[in-house]
């Protein structure tokens, strides 16, 4: 099964976006962007909500999620159950959102890190998977009734 990286950013998170877009593909990754694709201003929850709804319903599907520092992109990803978002703005808890807490979501701020940097972070997080054994229960807990 071909392994795939939902995109999506705000006017503030488009060029990061695009720049992160060819370092998924250099992983081996079926990129899919659901946008946005300017410039002009446009609201973040609108592309969390898109990709969030996307990610939950295909199996083994990652998601990418850029805006100015990567929160609100989250905030908004998260209500969705089957979810999990992480702002990462360091390679070590790229590794741990991935390994310890199962995150499907990775979010990013394009005012927070650097190019070179996300891209780090973003190989960190696609390159590392869920341990599960313990942390199995833990992350269920995490939705309301789990
Ligand atoms: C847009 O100016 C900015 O508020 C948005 O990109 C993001 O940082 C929100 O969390």
């Amino acid at each position: 099964m071909s392994k795939k990286l939902i995109l999506g950013a705000d006017h503030a998170g488009v060029g990061l976006k695009q720049e992160l877009s060819e370092v998924a593909r250099e992983q081996g990754y079926e990129v899919r962007d659901l946008g946005t694709h300017s410039g002009d201003s446009v609201d973040y929850p609108d592309f969390a909500h898109e990709v969030a709804n996307a990610v939950a319903k295909e199996a083994n599907a990652l998601g990418l999620l850029v805006c100015g520092t990567g929160q609100g992109m989250s905030m908004a990803a998260n209500r969705h159950l089957g979810i999990r978002a992480a702002v990462c703005a360091d390679v070590f808890s790229a590794k741990m959102a991935r390994q310890h807490n199962g995150a499907n979501v990775l979010c990013l701020g394009a005012r927070v890190v650097g190019p070179g940097h996300a891209a780090e972070i973003l190989r960190a997080f696609l390159g590392s998977s869920f341990e599960g054994g313990r942390h199995e229960r833990r992350v269920r807990k995490i939705e309301p009734e789990g």
